[in-house]
């Protein structure tokens, strides 16, 4: 029977799809599953090219074995150490005990640490070279991207890089592989929505890493989450230079929390007089219903953001102070801020919120708003304010 898990030139995918997990690393989203890819190449000698979570280590194996069948994997190169990729290192061990492990010298104390994983290892360096018979896999070490160990592995036979986690987007696959086999923009904006939650701490080591892969030929772009780029290559290659520098599309995104509707009623008066003044794309987030995962996603897709809070026991509203903290966490910059809060008898969000944009590189954008209790005239004029001088800022890129 044919097997269709050919990429090109000897490259077989033998990645699965998780459609059973809620949430990836426990924090974020996953409403359409995540794949774990892992790649096959097939030559005098057989690499296989990371691994699956180990509760698809079944599948990913028999997927090998139809390949290969009983002829032995010489070597597992691994690009990266997290979990959903190594965790059935072990196994297959079990299954190849001769396989030579690849990896650098970060590599290896974490397989250690982890699982206790021992044999023979070949440790990689920048530009180190791997023969397989009919053709050389040239390592690229790329640190942070976005953990200590990463690197990428190249194959100049087939054009073929694999990225690690570095261009990888949440959404399982869905019988297609390559990019050119399916209607690709639901990929492309949990690209952006993978970057904002995973890597983009890390935008100066993806403009490090963009820099060291400018020259290369590079046709097909294996990711560990997601379809293999082919057509899209370009335009990811675009996005990783544009996000990873924190510029941004014209557009607000407003972030909220509200307890008894205060706060929320302001946030949706600020809509309103932002469209009201020309701004077409306003993406509204309630803390409390809303996913991190998903409001990270607009922040870094947009350039405007307004946050808002209610005090709550002398701080930010919870919802509130984690967001505040995933983004300084990332230190995001270059955007257009403006804030707003609420307090019942003693205010202290407002001022929260103006340390938090102190602390950042972000242009803040008229005057804070704060409210006592409820919306009162005063207020909605200096929302309407707030609303005018936004709408006008966002159109002037970073
Ligand atoms: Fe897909 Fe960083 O693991």
């Amino acid at each position: 029977m044919e097997n269709h898990s050919l990429i090109t030139q000897e490259i077989h995918y033998v990645g699965v799809q998780d459609r059973r997990t809620h949430l990836f690393e426990g924090l974020w989203a996953l409403p359409d599953g995540i794949s774990y890819n892992s790649y096959l190449i097939v030559d005098e000698k057989i690499a296989l090219v990371d691994s699956v979570e180990a509760g698809f280590f079944g599948q990913s194996l028999r997927k090998i074995k139809r390949i290969i069948g009983d002829r032995p994997i010489d070597y597992l190169i691994i690009n990266h150490m997290e979990p959903d990729h190594s965790s059935s290192i072990g196994l297959l061990k079990k299954y190849y005990p001769d396989m030579i492990l690849v990896g650098n010298a970060r590599t290896f104390g974490m397989l250690e640490g982890f699982y206790g994983v021992e044999g023979e290892q070949e440790v990689v360096k920048m530009g180190s070279k791997l023969c397989l018979g009919s053709r050389t896999l040239e390592f690229y070490i790329t640190p942070m991207l976005h953990w200590p160990e990463t690197m990428m592995t190249y194959d100049s036979t087939s054009k073929s890089l694999f990225s690690g986690d570095a261009f990888g987007c949440f959404t399982a696959l869905s019988g297609g592989i390559v990019d050119s086999e399916m209607h690709i923009e639901p990929y492309l904006d949990n690209a952006v929505r993978y970057y904002s939650n995973i890597v983009a701490k890390y935008g100066p080591q993806v403009q490090r890493a963009l820099q060291l892969l400018k020259d290369l030929d590079i046709q097909y772009l294996c990711t560990l989450h997601g379809p293999v780029w082919h057509d899209q290559i370009p335009h990811m290659f675009d996005l990783y230079d544009k996000i990873s520098l924190c510029k941004a599309e014209e557009g607000v995104v407003i972030i909220y929390g509200s307890m008894y509707g205060n706060t929320e009623e302001m946030a949706e008066e600020i809509a309103r007089e932002l469209s009201f003044n020309g701004v077409k794309t306003i993406k509204m987030h309630n803390v409390s219903t809303a996913s991190p995962s998903h409001m990270l996603a607009d922040v870094y897709r947009y350039n405007g953001l307004i946050i808002g809070s209610p005090t709550y026991n002398a701080e930010l509203y919870p919802g509130v102070e984690a967001m505040v903290s995933r983004l300084k966490n990332r230190g995001l910059k270059n955007r257009y801020f403006g804030f707003f809060g609420s307090f019942s008898w003693a205010g202290t969000a407002v001022k929260l919120l103006a340390d938090f944009a102190d602390g950042m590189k972000i242009n803040v954008i008229g005057a804070p708003i704060e409210m006592k209790q409820s919306m009162t005239d005063a207020d909605r004029k200096e929302v309407a304010r707030l609303a005018v001088e936004m709408a006008e800022a966002i159109k002037t890129p970073f």
